[in-house]
Parts: C-alpha cells; sequence; structure tokens
C-alpha cells in the first residue's frame, strides 16, 4: 500500500499531554509526512521546541511576531503549505478561541489562514470537557466541519478519573493520515491478544519469553482507527492503552485461554499476536524454592493452544494467527495455517533481533489459502495498519 505524502501541521497548546507531541511527530513522521510543529507559548512550559524540531526535522514555531521564523516561511504560507492541520493536545482554552474566531497567537491565526482539513484532539480535565461552555464551542467546530478526536477515558493527572486524556500518538497518526481507510471495520468486533504470559513457578518466579506487545497494541490501534470495536487480551506489558479498546489484562496461558473463550462469542476477527508460553509447570508451589540443591528439575505440562481452540470453535471468528519462526519461516507458518485450520498467518522471522520481539520495528510474511504478501520492514504501527487492510480485505472476500 502506498501512503500519499502529506504536509502536516501540527498544533500542541498547552496541557500536561503536550509531552506526547515528540512521539506524535515520530508516528506522524513514520507515515511518511512532512511535520511542521507549532507551539502556543504555554505548551513551550511542557515540552521543548528544540526537541520538536530534532524529531521533526524541521524549525518550530511559536510566535507570530518573530521576524526571523517569518522570513523563513511566513505563517500565511505556512496555513498554505498544510494539507492537514492536527491540534493535539487541544485545551478547553484553545478550543474556546478556535470556537470565537480569536486570532491572538500564531496557533489560533493559522486556523483561520488555512484551509486544510482540521483535526482537534482535546485534552483537559473530565469536568473541563463536560462544562457546558466546552461542549457548545466543541458543537461549533463540529458544525463548521472541524473532525473532533474523541479523547481517551481513565485516570487523569490531576487525579480524577474521566474522558479528557488525549488518545495515543499511534491512534491520532492513523487516524490523520489514512481517513480513507477509517471505516473499512466499522460495527465490526476484534479480539486481539499480546505481550508475553508467565507462567508461575512459586510465588516469586516465573517463566516467560521477550514480548513487549508492542506489534499486538500497534494492531489493536490500528483496528480502532480503522472504525472497529476492539478488546485486547493483553499479558503483562509496560505500554499504555490505545484509546477507546478494551483491556483485558491477564498473566498466564490459563488465564488468557479463560479470558479469549468468554471474549470471542460474537467476534468477527480473533488475531493471536501474543507470545503464548507452550508449556507452564506442572505445579506451582506454594513457597518461594530454597536453594539447598545444586541442581532443580522442574516439569512441564503443555498449555491449551488457544488460536487452534478459537479457530475451531463452531461459528469461528475470522481467524488470524502469528508465527515466531528462526528458521525457514514460510514453511513453518504455512503448516500452522493448515494444521491449526486458520484463515491467515502473518510470520515473522524473530531470530532477526532488529525486527519482532522487542523492536519498533517488524517485518511480516502474510499466507491465506491461495496468497500471499511480504510487508517489508517498518514501525511497527505503519506495519499494524498495512496488516489490518490485509485483513479487511480477506476477511470481505471470505464473507462476500
Ligand atoms: O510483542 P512484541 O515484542 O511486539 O513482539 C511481537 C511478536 C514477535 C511476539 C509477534 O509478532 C509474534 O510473532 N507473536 C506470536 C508469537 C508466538 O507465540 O508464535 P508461535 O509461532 O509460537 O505461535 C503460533 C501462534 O499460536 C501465535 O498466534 C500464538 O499467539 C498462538 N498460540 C501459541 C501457543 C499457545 N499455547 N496458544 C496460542 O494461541
Amino acid at each position: 500500500m502506498t501512503i500519499k505524502k502529506l504536509n502536516i501541521l501540527l498544533g500542541v497548546s498547552g496541557g500536561i499531554a503536550a509531552y506526547k507531541a515528540p512521539d506524535l511527530v515520530r508516528k506522524l513522521t513514520a507515515t511518511g509526512a512532512q511535520v511542521r510543529v507549532v507551539l502556543t507559548e504555554s505548551a513551550t512550559q511542557f515540552v521543548s521546541p528544540l526537541s520538536l524540531q530534532a524529531v521533526s526535522g524541521n524549525p518550530v514555531s511559536t510566535d507570530l511576531l518573530d521576524p526571523a521564523a517569518e522570513a523563513a516561511m511566513g505563517h500565511i504560507e505556512l496555513a498554505k503549505w498544510a494539507d492537514i492541520l492536527l491540534i493535539a493536545p487541544a485545551t478547553a482554552n484553545c478550543i474556546a478561541k478556535l470556537a470565537h474566531g480569536l486570532a491572538d497567537d500564531l496557533l489560533s491565526t493559522l486556523y483561520l489562514a488555512t484551509s486544510a482539513k482540521v483535526y482537534l484532539a482535546p485534552a483537559m480535565n473530565q469536568q473541563m470537557w463536560f462544562a457546558a461552555a466546552t461542549q457548545a464551542n466543541l458543537a461549533t467546530l463540529t458544525q463548521r466541519g472541524i473532525q473532533i478526536i474523541e479523547p481517551d477515558s481513565g485516570e487523569q493527572a490531576c487525579g480524577d478519573t474521566g474522558p479528557g486524556r488525549m488518545p495515543e500518538p499511534q491512534y491520532l497518526a492513523s487516524l490523520v493520515t489514512q481517513p480513507e481507510a477509517a471505516q473499512v471495520l466499522k460495527g465490526k468486533r476484534i479480539v486481539i491478544t499480546a505481550g508475553p504470559t508467565r507462567e508461575a513457578i512459586d510465588p516469586v518466579r516465573y517463566i516467560s519469553n521477550h514480548s513487549s506487545g508492542k506489534m499486538g497494541y500497534a494492531l489493536a490501534s490500528a483496528a480502532k482507527a480503522l472504525g472497529a470495536e476492539v478488546t485486547l487480551i493483553s499479558g503483562p506489558v509496560a505500554l499504555d492503552t490505545p484509546a477507546w479498546v478494551n483491556l483485558v489484562k491477564v498473566e498466564s496461558a490459563q488465564q488468557m485461554h479463560q479470558a479469549v473463550m468468554l471474549a470471542v462469542a460474537e467476534t468477527d476477527i480473533f488475531i493471536g499476536c501474543a507470545a503464548v508460553a507452550d508449556y507452564r509447570p506442572v505445579e506451582c508451589v506454594g513457597q518461594k524454592i530454597k536453594k539447598h540443591n545444586q541442581e532443580l528439575t522442574l516439569t512441564f505440562i503443555k498449555n491449551p493452544d488457544i488460536l487452534a481452540d478459537v479457530a475451531n470453535l463452531k461459528g469461528a471468528p475470522f481467524t488470524v494467527g502469528f508465527a515466531a519462526e528462526t528458521q525457514d519461516v514460510s514453511h513453518y507458518a504455512k503448516d500452522k495455517l493448515q494444521r491449526k485450520n486458520l484463515d491467515m498467518i502473518a510470520a515473522n522471522d524473530v531470530s532477526d533481533r532488529t525486527i519482532g520481539f522487542n523492536s519498533d520495528q517488524n517485518a511480516l510474511s502474510v499466507f491465506w489459502k491461495d496468497g500471499e504478501k511480504s510487508l517489508a520492514v517498518a514501525d511497527k504501527g505503519q506495519l499494524a495498519m498495512q496488516l489490518m487492510l490485509l485483513i479487511s480485505q480477506n476477511y470481505n472476500e471470505k464473507h462476500a
């Protein structure tokens, strides 16, 4: 899939979520877009122009009256340059200014001067989000064709709980760069497993693997950006929950099996991206094992095969597996496709340490009954979007 080279103007206003701006710039540039950043004065208290200049590779503008910046690219020129204006985070104050047409700083002036498609990712305290004034301002902007990206819900920096968190950068990047794809999975229910499982040996020890969850979480973000209702069943990872995704946390393979079997009824698509431990210790002893002996022997028993169990359900969802291989990747992947009765399988070569486990990048060879496609090395966010589009295409063909 080729992604059109876009000029994206990222406006950052002064809220705590501004700390995510460098990551957002990285995710936007990873799609092949050109990114320029404009900061409001208060945003410079949360994130430095220098770090945004480094990640975007372009000068960062902060001041309407800066002669040097105006000489390089004047604000009207900047407004015309943009295909997309994304304001993230958009504070309540910024939203109010835009709704009322004020132009007292660079960002609000650019908003009035641009004909670009405008997206706002509001981020604020939940009470401020619910305030009648904020909701009225958002309604005004929506009527004017501005796309408001719903904030994430959860615990907030101020300690409150509710809507007002800025969605994850990967989600925002996918949403604004691929709007044409935005609805291909609308109304589809998707269950995705991600991360490792931990198999307890005693109360303080376990066996596990190097899965970081990045690939599975990127798939959840991509599926959400394409309009699906997503349930993410995750082993222990150190990642933020993607926006608007129903997260179920588990530890062991048996817990993951149980959570999947509960979630998978009425599901359209199941994707098994988790690195599920194939075996677990026969028993998890009640007390910490003492180191009296030179040798310790553990006996393992096979875990349930979650993917195969889903694929063999009566009325099974469209089932997609992953294959982590270190040799003869396509041979083993095709074997798993057939043996586990899958609709599709995405294989990665985990002998290459620069991709696969715990890396930001991956490359996939995808197989289905009468086709295959290679997805070249890319950021996991980008790759997840390509894979989700391929899955959607095959799903539609099967149900045509
Ligand atoms: O999490 P990251 O650091 O981003 O790394 C991503 C990844 C390398 C973990 C991911 O891309 C990947 O390859 N996931 C599958 C890992 C794996 O367990 O592969 P496998 O070939 O052993 O298993 C084949 C399939 O069966 C997988 O879909 C797996 O989820 C599933 N399985 C395996 C065993 C089991 N008991 N139950 C299962 O459902």
